[in-house]
């Protein structure tokens, strides 16, 4: 069972998000465990104060090391085979590849920054890892945390409810997830492309992997790059190219039409 720890100093923000969907059927599964520790907790004197002004000046405020450090250390005795892993703009950018290798781990220990940054200590001796969902700024790490967790999650077996949903969904592997359609076969006059009734299943997969093909194409060029192709793969795109041809070679373009559209 993944068991996720979360330090954060708002640990409500947590409640609903444990209380919904398929993170809420995984924990009551016991396919996951959840929990928030409040850094607060950890904090000394009267207010409790999580952060304090930088050493050396400028803006902001950055988080003390000794409640942080309190909340890690409580974290991993509880889970003691668990990897802490600090959520920051600084980290290595989230992927489904990063995901897959965190679903293997016993548990992951999520350090929800807030403010500045948490002290360079606190990094360099208690932090594995540090990962960012994006290379854009939020206030803190809670919602980097549940991006992870609920990417982590799902890729769980048990988790979701095909049997295969995980593995043969967009970016596992490093193609976009082709068009879908559910009832009804017609919907404001828009028709469900006919092979998807025919019954014909190697006709239904090969069809498939064409749009997979084609959404890759338009929406993510630099997935296909990066990618080996099958043979079938190679014959769809071979296919692309004579009837990219045949539509070139059945126009005869005057030098002045192919200007008029640029003036
Ligand atoms: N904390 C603030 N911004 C973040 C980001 N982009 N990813 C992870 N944690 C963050």
């Amino acid at each position: 069972m993944m068991n996720f720890i979360v330090l954060t100093i708002f640990p409500e923000m947590f409640k609903p998000f444990w209380a919904q969907g398929i993170i809420k059927r995984a924990i009551e599964r016991n396919k996951i465990s959840a929990s928030t520790i409040n850094i607060r907790d950890f904090a000394e004197g009267r207010h409790k104060v999580t952060d304090d002004r930088p050493y050396g000046g400028g803006c902001g405020m950055v988080m003390k090391p000794e409640p942080l450090a309190g909340a890690i250390r409580l974290a991993q005795k509880k889970s003691p085979n668990s990897i802490t892993i600090q959520l920051t703009p600084q980290g290595r950018v989230f992927n489904q590849k990063t995901a897959q290798k965190l679903a293997l781990y016993d548990g992951l220990i999520l350090v929800c920054g807030r403010y500045e940054g948490i002290d360079e200590r606190i990094r360099l001796n208690l932090i594995d890892d540090e990962i960012s969902i994006g290379d854009y700024v939020l206030t803190g790490g809670e919602l980097a945390s549940m991006v992870l967790i609920d990417a982590v999650t799902r890729l769980i077996p048990g988790t979701l409810g095909g049997v295969d949903s995980a593995e043969k969904d967009s970016f596992s592997d490093d193609l976009l997830e082709h068009a879908q359609y559910t009832r009804p076969r017609t919907f404001e006059g828009e028709d469900v492309p006919e092979v998807l009734l025919s019954g014909n299943h190697k006709k239904i997969e090969e069809w498939k992997l064409e749009m997979s093909l084609i959404r890759t194409f338009l929406k993510r060029k630099d997935l296909l790059k990066n990618r080996p192709l099958s043979e079938q793969e190679i014959e769809i795109l071979k296919k692309w190219c004579l009837d990219i041809e045949k539509i070139i070679h059945s126009k005869t373009l005057h030098s002045t039409d192919a200007l008029s559209g640029c003036q």
